[in-house]
Order: structure tokens, then C-alpha cells, then sequence
């Protein structure tokens, strides 16, 4: 009989690789989403729907009846009408509570690299407390702690490659790097996180529940990313180091203004981490070695730059 996993956070940008690859595998797919959640890139793989908001305990009622595992995507990067407190600490309990409630047997969750209680950025204690609620929720728990996730939709990479592609912003041939670029990041495919985590579904999945790290295969510096996204535009640019302590005022005047702003303060405490796993972990479970960075900006067209 086929089985039932509940998708929260399907109709984001990892929350949709995770639908497609989860429906290929046979998983009877039941999202969660939010009243006005656009459901348009998941409608032809959702067979179930359970709209309802992790913060309100009572709209999940019923969510996880009849399915046997979760993933767990809802995750927010800056804070605005809920705060990360709000939606990584309460939202994981209440999700955890409900799954233990109608009996769900796995619990797999996406957290950030980085994440610990004694971390600089406040994205990174509340997927800390995350983790730890599910954890010691009793299911089977499968943490993924994942770097920077490079894809068709994803908002880091592609900032970079519209900056580098226009001529306004910045003005051109200018390429502004947060802090110089020189701290690490490992950035991991979308389609490979989404493959991990629905074969974490697996009824004999390659690993016991525990918590792995996933990232690229590549540790790339900052500029060493913007200066792949440059070449990838294609488009010449000089890269122009801004000091980190330039950009904290640029930063809160974002997040006093705008509902969604581009750089935030927490962000800016992120980009200070060395984000590179200590036990990269992406290759044990793919089987094979994930898709480098400049791999994927290879085979991605994109049309001549200006
Ligand atoms: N992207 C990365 O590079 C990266 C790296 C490491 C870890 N992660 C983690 O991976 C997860 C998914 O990231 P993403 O990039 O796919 O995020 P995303 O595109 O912003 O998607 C967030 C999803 O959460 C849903 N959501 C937000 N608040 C909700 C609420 N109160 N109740 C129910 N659903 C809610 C959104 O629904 P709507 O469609 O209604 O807005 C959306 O489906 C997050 O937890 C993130 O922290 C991401």
C-alpha cells in the first residue's frame, strides 16, 4: 500500500523539488499550505491538501492523520509579520506535536549549517531549538542541517547573477562583495537536498536517524561564488570588497522599510560564519558525489549578457 508523507513548506522553493521527487518515489504527497499559499508549481504532484499555518495549532488538526512521515520545509530567512522565534521554534513544536498526535512515524527536518544555541544569528539559535524539538520528539528524527541550496528559483545565487547581468544596480562594471567575499560557503544543488531528504523516507533508508550534514562539494569563498555567477552572466565585472560594518546600517534601514528586504542584519552575522560542514554527508546518501556549483552554471543557459 502506498504510504503518505505530509510536506510542510511545499510550496516554497525546496519545498517543490521535495513534492516532484517525492511523488516520483510513489509517496502519496499531502501539503500543507497556508490560505493563500500560491499552490500553482505543486498542483500537478500534491494529491492532498491541509491549508493550515504552523504557528496556529488548531489549523494543523487532522494534518498528519493517515501519513507515516513528514517533511519539514516551513522556514523563514528574515523576520517580518512572524518572527523566527514564531516560525522555527513554536512552528516546529506545534508540527512536531500534531505528527506525534496522529502517530507519524518519521520526522525528517531541512535546518540551516551553522545552526547551534551559542550562534551570532538569531536564524541560527531558532533552527537550534528546532532540531533539538525534533530531536527528542520520539520519532524517528532526520535532521539535515544543509548549506547554501543553488537552483533554478533560489534567492542567493540568482541575486547575485541579476546584479551581474544589469546595468543599474549596481552601477556597472561594479560588483559590490559583503565583507570581501572571504568566508566559506558550501553550496548544494536543490535537486540533490530533495533527493536526500525523500530517500530519508525510505522504509530501509541508508542511514539510522541522526543529524547530517549536507553541502556541495566544493568549499567556495564568497567572491569565488560571485565571480563564477560573474562569468556565468556573462558579464565583466570588478569586484568591490564593502566592510561588513558599511552594510549593518544599510541593513537595518532595509528591515525598518521594506516587507522584504534584501539584506538583513541577521543575514549579515550569517555571512561572518565559516559555513562549511564539519561532516559533509551529501555524498554518503546520494551515492554518488552531489553537482558542483560550476557544473550547474555550465548547463544553465542564459541568454548573451548586456
Ligand atoms: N534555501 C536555502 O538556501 C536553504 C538552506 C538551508 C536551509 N534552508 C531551510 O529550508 C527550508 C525551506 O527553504 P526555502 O528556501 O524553500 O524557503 P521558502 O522558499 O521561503 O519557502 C518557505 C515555505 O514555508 C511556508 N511557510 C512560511 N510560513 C508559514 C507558516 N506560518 N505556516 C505554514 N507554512 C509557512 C511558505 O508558504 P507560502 O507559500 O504560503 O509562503 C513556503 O512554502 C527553510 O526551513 C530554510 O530555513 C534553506
Amino acid at each position: 500500500m502506498a504510504e503518505r508523507v505530509l510536506v510542510t513548506g511545499a510550496t516554497g522553493y525546496v519545498g517543490r523539488h521535495v513534492c516532484a521527487r517525492a511523488a516520483r518515489a510513489g509517496w502519496i504527497l499531502r501539503a500543507l499550505v497556508r490560505p493563500g499559499s500560491d499552490r500553482r508549481s505543486i498542483e500537478t504532484n500534491a494529491t492532498e491538501y491541509h491549508v493550515g499555518c504552523v504557528t496556529d495549532p488548531a489549523s494543523l488538526q487532522g494534518a498528519c492523520e493517515g501519513c507515516q512521515a513528514v517533511i519539514h520545509l516551513v522556514g523563514i530567512i528574515h523576520e517580518g509579520a512572524d518572527s523566527f522565534e514564531k516560525i522555527h521554534v513554536e512552528g516546529t513544536r506545534n508540527t512536531v506535536a500534531e505528527a506525534r498526535r496522529a502517530g507519524v512515524r518519521r520526522f525528517v527536518l531541512l535546518s540551516g549549517l551553522g545552526s547551534r544555541p551559542e550562534a551570532p544569528a538569531r536564524y541560527h539559535r531558532t533552527k537550534a531549538e528546532a532540531e533539538r524539538t525534533v530531536r527528542e520528539s520520539g520519532m524517528e528524527a532526520y535532521v539535515f542541517p544543509a548549506s547554501v541550496i543553488f537552483g533554478p528559483e533560489d534567492a542567493f545565487l540568482n541575486r547575485f547573477l541579476a546584479m551581474a547581468r544589469s546595468w543599474f544596480h549596481p552601477p556597472w562594471p561594479l560588483m559590490p562583495v559583503p565583507g570581501g567575499g572571504q568566508g566559506y560557503l558550501q553550496p548544494v544543488g536543490v535537486d540533490d537536498v530533495a533527493e536526500v531528504l525523500v530517500r530519508a523516507l525510505d522504509r530501509d533508508p541508508p542511514f539510522p536517524p541522526g543529524t547530517y550534514e549536507l553541502g556541495g562539494p566544493d568549499a567556495l569563498r564568497l567572491r569565488e561564488i560571485v565571480e563564477l555567477a560573474c562569468r556565468a552572466a556573462p558579464s565583466r565585472r570588478l569586484l568591490v570588497p564593502v566592510p561588513l560594518f558599511l552594510l549593518q546600517p544599510m541593513a537595518w534601514l532595509f528591515e525598518q522599510t521594506m516587507s522584504k528586504p534584501p539584506l538583513t542584519r541577521d543575514q549579515l552575522r550569517m555571512l561572518g560564519e565559516d559555513g562549511r560542514p564539519k561532516a559533509n554527508r551529501t555524498a554518503d546518501w546520494l551515492g554518488r558525489p552531489p553537482e558542483r556549483l560550476a557544473d550547474y552554471l555550465a548547463r544553465r543557459a542564459f541568454p548573451r549578457g548586456r
